[in-house]
């Protein structure tokens, strides 16, 4: 299938409403740094998602309950900068939204002003359905997060598959229509069984991006760290990696090493 949508010079919540309506797959990643933002806008990635993973992958925490909004500010930014196509989508962290929907507006509004990213996900179904209401009421884009969600990890107790058993899929189902008529442009529906995301796509308007979903969501998002095999001793089901950037990132380094100690670097052609 030809791709409709490489030709766009700026990817937009419209674009991305075409692109479901089209049947092109939408491709999002995670970036939380300029460097790497750079080479995947120059890829024509569709979304980039500066996700709280950013308290597992950058700052070595278990969980991303930890992370701050000021943090997720400084990570966003530096991926703004960087971008010029892609769509940027910045999570909301954990406790900026769920308790107060004032609050959960004036944290989106401090991500929109400071960071110049184009819309925020957060995470839940009904019960933060009035912080994404005011959200909205700003013009902020809101993208949406259900099924595995990670700052509700203390809840579940583990990081295994949702929405198994049929009143937790039926709540699913609920929630992504709820999301929908909230005016939501999107949601991530993360680990649940693929048939429940199928279900959901079809159901909903708005493109569902999966992440341990199958195959019939409207997307796919992958943390990069992930996908390209830097992430060590993380390897579950849905993990595809593209790479084995860990381990030629550790043979450069160990080969880097071994040049300065014996000399060999740097040569005569590298010096002044
Ligand atoms: O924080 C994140 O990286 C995410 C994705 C896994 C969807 O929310």
């Amino acid at each position: 299938m030809a791709y409709l949508q490489t030709d766009v010079t700026k990817v937009t919540t419209r674009v991305l409403q075409n692109m479901k309506l089209n049947g092109e797959k939408i491709a999002m990643l995670t970036a939380y740094d300029y460097s790497m933002a750079k080479l995947l806008d120059s890829t024509k990635i569709d979304v980039i998602l500066v996700g709280d993973s950013a308290a597992n992958v950058m700052e070595g925490y278990d969980t991303t309950l930890p992370i701050t909004l000021d943090e997720m500010i400084v990570y966003a930014s530096s991926v703004k900068r960087a971008i010029k196509r892609a769509l940027v989508v910045v999570d909301m962290p954990f406790g900026t939204y769920q308790g107060n929907s004032k609050q959960a507006l004036a944290s989106a509004i401090r991500i929109m002003k400071e960071t110049g990213a184009d819309a925020v996900k957060l995470e839940g179904g009904e019960e933060v359905l009035e912080s994404i209401c005011r959200i909205l009421t700003a013009g902020i884009p809101v993208m949406g997060h259900l099924g595995l969600t990670p700052q509700s990890i203390n809840k579940f107790g583990t990081y295994a598959v949702r929405a198994t058993e049929e009143e937790e899929a039926q709540r699913l189902i609920k929630d992504a229509h709820v999301l929908e008529q909230a005016g939501c442009f999107a949601m991530v529906l993360e680990k649940i069984p693929a048939k429940l995301a199928e279900r959901v796509t079809k159901e909903v308007k708005i493109p569902t991006i999966g992440i341990g979903a199958g195959n019939a969501t409207d997307g796919q998002v992958l943390v990069l760290q992930d996908m390209l095999g830097i992430t060590q001793q993380f390897k579950p089901r849905y993990l595809r990696t593209y790479g084995t950037f860990g381990e030629d990132i550790s043979n450069a380094v160990k080969q880097y090493i071994a040049d300065v100690k014996s000399v060999n670097f740097p040569n005569e052609k590298e010096q002044y």
